[in-house]
């Protein structure tokens, strides 16, 4: 099964210590990359429709990451977007912190979950709200899902996180580059999150990818690939 074509284009965009790790043993939030790193993160926020991430995520940071870059609100103006890309939380349970800074955030949110997920939430701190069918939740039906994004208009994706979702849209084929900050420090534990986590994939058809850049600044590196088709 190749990509749907009909799903935005993803990008997977992460930070990770040399030993493969998204975060420390604790799995709060990532602060252990430079500020070109972060510079970086934000060049990519500034360049898609949507934000994609899990609510494990959102339970770490308690905030996303808006645009505030001045050249890059003037670039999101010119090439017609809104100043903000939609942020997008993925959250079965629904079971989030309305008291987060998040919720304060002056950006447009949205919220990806189950029947029973959207119950506590209204149309003022979620300007959109998907309700996945119960029938498409075993798997979850991310192509779907994917399908009714773009539909409304998110045409490109950055997918920030944490490997637990990455893995999701990775199993269903949803993923169609990934730009990797390797950082200067090692985080070990068996239990700290990685790039990739749920059941994983055997060697044989594990997701392969192509090397498309690479740049070192100061003792970070760079890297973006493309995920090869058939798989990406
Ligand atoms: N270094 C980086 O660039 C970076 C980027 C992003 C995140 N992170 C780190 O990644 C960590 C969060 O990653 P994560 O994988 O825990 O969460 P996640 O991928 O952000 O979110 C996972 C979501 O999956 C849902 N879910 C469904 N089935 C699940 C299952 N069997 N197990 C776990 N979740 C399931 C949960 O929904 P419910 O809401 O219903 O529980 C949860 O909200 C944090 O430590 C964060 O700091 C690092």
């Amino acid at each position: 099964m190749s990509a749907p074509a009909s799903i935005p284009d993803t990008a997977l965009v992460l930070a990770m210590s040399l030993d493969g790790k998204i975060a420390d043993v604790q799995r709060g939030a990532a602060r252990f990359s430079s500020l070109a790193d972060l510079a970086h993160l934000e060049q990519r926020v500034a360049a898609v429709d949507g934000v994609l991430f899990g609510g494990g995520t959102l339970r770490a940071y308690g905030t996303a990451l808006p645009v505030r870059n001045p050249h890059l609100l003037a670039q999101r103006q010119q090439r017609g977007q809104p100043p903000q890309p939609l942020q997008l939380v993925w959250s079965p349970s629904g079971q989030l912190d309305p008291h987060s800074r998040f919720f304060q955030q002056p950006i447009p949110r949205g919220l990806i979950t189950t029947a029973m997920g959207a119950r506590s939430w209204d149309s003022e701190q979620f300007q959109r709200i998907w309700v996945m069918p119960e029938s498409r939740t075993h798997p979850w039906d991310w192509p779907w899902l994917l399908a009714q994004l773009k539909q409304e208009g998110v045409q490109t994706l950055a997918l920030l996180g944490g490997g637990t979702l990455a893995a999701e849209l990775l199993r269903c084929r949803c993923v169609h580059a990934i730009y990797i900050t390797v950082c200067p420090l090692l985080l070990g534990g068996f239990t700290a999150p990685t790039p990739v986590d749920g059941p994983g994939f055997l060697a044989a058809v594990a997701p392969r990818l192509q090397l498309l850049s690479w740049r070192a600044v100061a003792d970070e590196v760079f890297l973006h690939y493309r995920v090869l088709p058939p798989y990406g």
